[in-house]
């Protein structure tokens, strides 16, 4: 069984790492990076830290307007699979670059699988949205994460070859709990350590493509008198800078640039409460059980909510300080996310179907 598998963005090094893993100590796998995450916070430091091999490819596409970035994708992606003609393609999550593996793969004799399928936030304004659907339609093997997920494909008439893995990123993250506890300095470098600290992220373009959501945000932290560790991702910081923000928040939060994985994960662990927009890290809140504050309107992972740990409060100002004052509690001890094995669970499955 040959596997191509895709990544190209910092989610998916964290979620293929853990597959990547599992498929190599009985397959060959080839490895393409796509180029869409090139600075080294937001990619080198993923491969140098998870002992991710060197990409056979690296298509170098970075970044682009969304339907040229796409299609440079696409173009690369269709000569590699001419080249190297793969038995599977495996893609992750809902980002360009998964979406240009899906449409390059549903156009060759081979058997794509998606991992992460299923996920609704039904929202279609966020691309990441489309991205999903499109590859769950396109997909032959859809490793889904929830019961939900499923019944979504179900929904939607796909049921063949679905299966509920588990969630991979809770995988990783099992590994990277105990991994952090030795490798990760941060909160000593930060003096953090002993302190009673918020650690936000924001990088969805809701947030960051609108002044005045983007100002709401960095006010409603700046005002919680706990030290707001806030590691910004390059297209926040460039919002700030054009939305002349840039030294307020510099002056009210402990703003960082992009960290590690392993150093992402000792900051949530030892968070007093985590304000976010990101999919992966209201998960990995829920998993570190501690209080997850959502700058969105919904999410594709629900779960999290009904267990009482995760909060949406959009952009409102009152709604943010009103949960920094009350965080949500995480009430109930259930697993909707498997129990931490889904990559052995997904090399099974692709071991099976190409028997
Ligand atoms: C992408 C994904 C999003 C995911 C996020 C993970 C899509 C549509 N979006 O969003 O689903 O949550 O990655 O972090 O695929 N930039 C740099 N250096 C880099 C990469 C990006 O400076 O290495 C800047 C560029 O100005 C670029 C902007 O960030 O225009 C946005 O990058 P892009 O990859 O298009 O989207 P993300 O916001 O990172
Ligand atoms: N992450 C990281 N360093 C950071 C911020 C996040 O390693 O400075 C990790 C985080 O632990 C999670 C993933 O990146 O595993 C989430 O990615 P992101 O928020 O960029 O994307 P999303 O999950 O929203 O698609």
């Amino acid at each position: 069984m040959d596997v191509l598998s895709v990544v190209g963005a910092r989610p998916q090094f964290i979620k293929a790492f853990v597959v990547s893993r599992e498929l190599r100590a009985t397959h060959d796998e080839v490895l393409v990076h796509t180029g869409q995450h090139y600075d080294e916070e937001l990619s080198d430091i993923f491969f140098e830290e998870l002992g991710i091999p060197e990409p056979d490819y690296d298509l170098g596409i970075g970044s682009e307007s969304h339907a040229t970035q796409t299609a440079r994708m696409m173009i690369g992606l269709e000569e590699v699979v001419e080249e190297y003609a793969p038995d599977i393609l495996l893609c992750y999550g809902d980002t360009n670059s998964t979406l240009a593996a899906a449409i390059v793969a549903s156009k060759f004799d081979l058997e794509l699988a998606h991992v992460e399928a299923g996920l609704r936030s039904f929202n279609r304004g966020m691309p990441e949205e489309i991205n999903r659907i499109l590859t769950d339609h396109a997909s032959d093997i859809l490793f889904a994460p929830s019961e939900r997920a499923v019944d979504h494909l179900q929904s939607e008439g796909i049921t063949e070859k679905v299966y509920n893995v588990g969630d991979v990123m809770y995988d990783s993250l099992l590994w990277a709990r105990e991994e952090a506890k030795n490798r990760s300095t941060i909160r000593e470098d930060l003096g953090v350590a002993n302190e009673e600290y918020l650690l936000a992220t924001v990088h969805r373009p809701r947030n960051t493509d609108d002044r005045e959501r983007l100002k709401t945000i960095i006010t409603s932290l700046a005002i919680d008198q706990r030290r707001v560790v806030f590691p910004a991702h390059p297209r926040t910081i460039d919002r700030l800078k054009r939305y002349d923000l840039l030294a307020m928040t510099e002056e009210e939060l402990t703003l960082i640039d992009p960290v590690s994985y392993l150093d992402f994960v000792s900051l949530q662990a030892g968070a007093e409460v985590i304000v976010t927009d990101s999919g992966g890290i209201q998960k990995e809140a829920f998993f570190l059980d501690v209080p997850c504050i959502t700058l969105r309107e919904e999410t594709e992972w629900p779960e999290t909510i009904e267990a009482g740990g995760n909060l949406l409060v959009g952009a409102d100002a009152g709604a943010i300080r009103e949960a920094l004052a009350n965080p949500p509690q995480l009430s109930s001890n259930s697993e909707p996310y498997g129990d931490g094995t889904a990559s052995k669970k997904i090399v099974e499955v692709l071991n099976k179907s190409s028997e």
